[in-house]
């Protein structure tokens, strides 16, 4: 079957690396791609914005499969579109998309069907955002509902602090994303991802990961797209994975059937272990960047049937099989990142460093000129290696990164912290 997996980052890179391993592939294409994904596909110079465009390349190169993996295409309707056109594709249409693009609408679907989840109220003027938030008081969670790019979540430990949250978002500084507002209970307690497939009824667990937001050692300093994370996470017990399964995901499967938006596609919840059990944070309707790299290395069965049973609907009795391994993944980005940095900065040594060490570089932000590896944004490469435990895994990855010969690249040195912290114990 030829393969047309749409995005070009790490994320879409392990996708590829994955997919390509399929004993089922014929030839897989990817659009845009990256100077990594270059190895293992055919990179396109193909606008995933116009549809019309992706259609009449799947109808002229036989395409069985289009594998969408940003949440942007998602949300402006490529798999209503290409499935219109009779062409399979995997990942939820743009109305089960709401789920990533509207946090309003996803707070209101948990309200209707009882999926556990932080209190909240939603607002489209500041006023009555204000009065609601004098009203319970801080620390409170302020939101832009709609997709700011991981950005637009204010954790206020101050009334003061969350009612300039609230001008904030009005004024303007999310764009449209900020049209409403909400604001939400602060849960305290430990985060976890949760990936699981579904194809409009049925679903499937896959694994969990963690992942390291902030730029800085210790999570400190801005937030970005995710500086590294590992697989499984230590946090979600066998148990703990059925409760999500039976109070979260299956509910979500049932909710957006009867909402008239069945939902096919990967589910990453975003889960907060609390006291009372596991609530959710948000949902992306997509592979978690740079999750998807670590849970790629661990799968051990073929992705492809899976892709394929999940748009087809045909889930129901399918398994996945994963390494007893753990994976962790160090992010290198360019200096400067998530502020302003330079393009254009010539990386070496990759394939030294991976012959090795024998771990994986995805690829996130680079292209091949005139032979030279060059860094084209500002997260560049994910160095992903696998251990017996998440420790002997950080260690393998950043052994590597010794290798690699890029000055103007930094990452963080504690990803992984705090398993390796659980794993002393
Ligand atoms: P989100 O973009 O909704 O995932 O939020 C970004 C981050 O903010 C999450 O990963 C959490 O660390 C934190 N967060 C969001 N909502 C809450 C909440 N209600 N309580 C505590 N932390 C939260
Ligand atoms: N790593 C977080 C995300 O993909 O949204």
């Amino acid at each position: 079957m030829n393969i047309l997996v749409i995005g070009s980052g790490g994320r879409e890179h392990a996708l590829c690396w994955k997919i390509a391993r399929s004993p089922m592939i014929g030839s897989l294409y990817c659009a845009p791609g990256n100077g990594g994904i270059a190895d293992v596909a055919t990179c396109l110079d193909l606008d995933a914005a116009d549809h019309g465009a992706v259609i009449e390349f799947c109808q002229n190169h036989d395409i069985g499969l289009v594998v969408v993996g940003p949440e942007a295409p998602l949300v402006a309707g490529l798999v209503d579109d290409l499935t219109a056109a009779n062409i399979l594709a995997f990942g939820p249409t743009k109305g089960a998309a709401q789920l990533e693009g509207s946090k309003g609408f996803t707070k209101d679907m948990c309200a209707k069907y009882g999926i556990p989840t932080a209190a909240y109220g939603r607002f489209s003027d500041a006023e009555s955002a204000k009065a609601y938030t004098r009203e319970q008081g801080a620390p409170i969670v302020v939101k832009a509902d709609g997709l700011a790019a991981g950005k637009g979540v204010i954790i206020a430990q101050t009334l003061d602090e969350a009612l300039e949250a609230i001008d904030t978002i009005f004024g303007g500084a999310f764009g449209s994303a900020g049209a409403e507002v909400v604001i939400e209970e602060f849960m305290e307690g430990e985060e976890a991802s949760f990936f699981a497939l579904a194809d409009g009824t049925h679903t499937l667990a896959l694994a969990t990961a963690q992942d390291h937001k902030a730029v800085g050692d210790g999570d400190t300093g801005p937030n970005t797209g995710g500086m590294g994370a590992y697989s499984p996470a230590p946090v979600m017990t066998d148990e703990m994975n059925a409760r999500v399964m039976a109070e979260i995901i299956e509910p979500t499967v049932r909710a957006m059937a009867d909402m008239g938006h069945p939902y096919k596609g990967v589910f990453f919840a975003g889960l907060m272990i609390t006291k009372d059990g596991p609530k959710l944070i948000e949902y992306n309707c997509r592979f978690g960047d740079p999750e998807c790299q670590v849970l790629m290395t661990r799968m051990t069965s073929d992705l492809v049937p899976l892709l394929i049973a999940a748009a087809e609907g045909n889930l129901k009795g399918k398994m996945a099989e994963w390494s007893d391994d753990a994976a962790l993944t160090v992010v290198m980005a360019a200096a400067g990142y998530p502020g302003s940095y330079k393009k254009g900065t010539e990386i070496k040594g990759l394939e030294r460093a991976t012959d090795t060490t024998g771990a994986y570089i995805f690829h996130a932000g680079t292209k091949r000129e005139d032979g030279h590896l060059l860094a084209t944004g500002g997260r560049v490469l994910n160095v992903t290696a696998r251990g017996k435990t998440v420790t002997e895994a950080q260690e393998k990855a950043y052994e590597t990164i010794k290798l690699v010969d890029w000055p103007e690249g930094f990452c963080r040195s504690d990803i992984g912290w705090r398993a390796v912290e659980r794993e002393k114990a």
